[in-house]
């Protein structure tokens, strides 16, 4: 039996609901050498701001238990070494592409916006607005006014769909995320990496260079999860679920809870080929349970779980298995 992994999202048509998430896949360049992209259902470029960033000091990576901490810091070109060095190339990515910006001041949401929606290539574009490692930096995605304010800016300046890529460390997703598609958003990535240290007991001072960074991998996965869960309950908007999605039990599970497209970070830094070995994986698993399309488990913790859906879709017996 043939499985349909295809997803239609914001005008949209992914191959399948895997994306390779913001930053971890740089702008897919080197990647290509490891992972075949046009498997992938897109990828979503690394973030680039108004002005050239270097970065934060080392140290800014460690490991700790089930993640990593990272407190990069928006490395990157800057949007006008973007149009005029990376865009013209954008064609050897062979998926659909998603542009990522984050703005330091209204103004500057809007002319990223502007200049992110003159480049044929990119299909969407995703605001990061929820990086918790730039000192000074606002963190929009928590505040329901600077995320309104921030989205609506980008809408101004672009048809093309907008993700808000929101921060799931907050009390209020919904409240948040209510107000991002009010103000224009046609997608949601949940979420981001969560603030997050750690300390040396030799030198009894922190281990990076910003003392804290930004925690993703395995360990956010049951927060992140929640978040998506909440949302999509209160919601009807695509979500874009990332965090800590490390195989294809971790992905569907996302799907579960009502995210149709699902994000791949750390993972890609410990094998770049996991986004296939996730894609196989669910393949499988639909296959085994007798469901022919993707579609039909998006969101089915929300309605019942599978006997629901065996009720749906008038098939009998589709069978349990024991994964768990
Ligand atoms: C090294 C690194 C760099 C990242 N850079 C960005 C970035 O530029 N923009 C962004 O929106 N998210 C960035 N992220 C966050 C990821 O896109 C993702 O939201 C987060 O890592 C959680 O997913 P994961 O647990 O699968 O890694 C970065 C994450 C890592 C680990």
């Amino acid at each position: 039996m043939g499985v349909d992994l295809s997803v239609e999202r914001f005008g949209i048509k992914f191959e399948n609901p895997l994306i390779l998430a913001s930053g971890p896949a740089g702008f897919g360049f080197e990647l290509l050498q490891y992972l075949d992209l046009s498997k992938v259902g897109a990828i979503t470029l690394k973030t680039v701001t108004l002005n050239p960033r270097e970065g934060n000091a080392p140290p800014r990576l460690v490991d700790t238990h089930g993640g990593i901490i990272n407190s990069i810091g928006l490395q990157n070109p800057g949007i006008g070494e973007f149009i005029n060095s990376i865009a013209p190339r954008l064609k050897e990515i062979k998926t659909i592409k998603i542009g990522s910006i984050a703005g330091f001041s209204v103004e500057e949401w809007k002319v990223l916006g502007e200049e992110m929606d003159k480049i044929k290539e990119i299909k969407a574009i995703e605001l990061d607005l929820s990086c918790p490692n730039v000192k000074g930096k606002k963190m929009w995605a928590k505040d329901e006014k600077l995320t309104q304010e921030a989205i609506k800016a980008v809408r101004e300046s672009t048809d093309k769909p907008i993700i808000a890529k929101l921060a799931p460390d907050v009390t209020g997703i919904v409240g948040i995320a209510k107000k991002a598609v009010e103000a224009g958003a046609d997608g949601l990535s949940i979420g981001n990496t969560i603030e997050a240290m750690r300390i040396n007991i030799e030198t009894g001072l922190p281990v990076l260079k910003l003392k804290t960074g930004g925690l993703s991998g395995p360990a956010i996965k049951p927060i992140t999860l929640a978040r998506v869960f909440k949302v999509a309950e209160a919601l009807d908007v695509p979500i874009i679920g990332i965090g800590g999605v490390m195989n294809w039990k971790d992905a569907l599970e996302y799907a579960m809870a009502g995210a149709s497209l699902i994000g791949i970070g750390t993972a890609l830094m410990i094998n770049p080929q996991s986004p296939l070995e996730i894609l196989e994986g669910i393949e499988r698993f639909l296959r085994q349970k007798g469901i022919e399309r993707f579609e039909d488990i998006v969101g089915i913790a929300h309605r019942g779980g599978f006997r629901c859906l065996s009720k749906n879709t008038g098939k009998r017996g589709i069978r349990t298995l024991q994964y768990w």
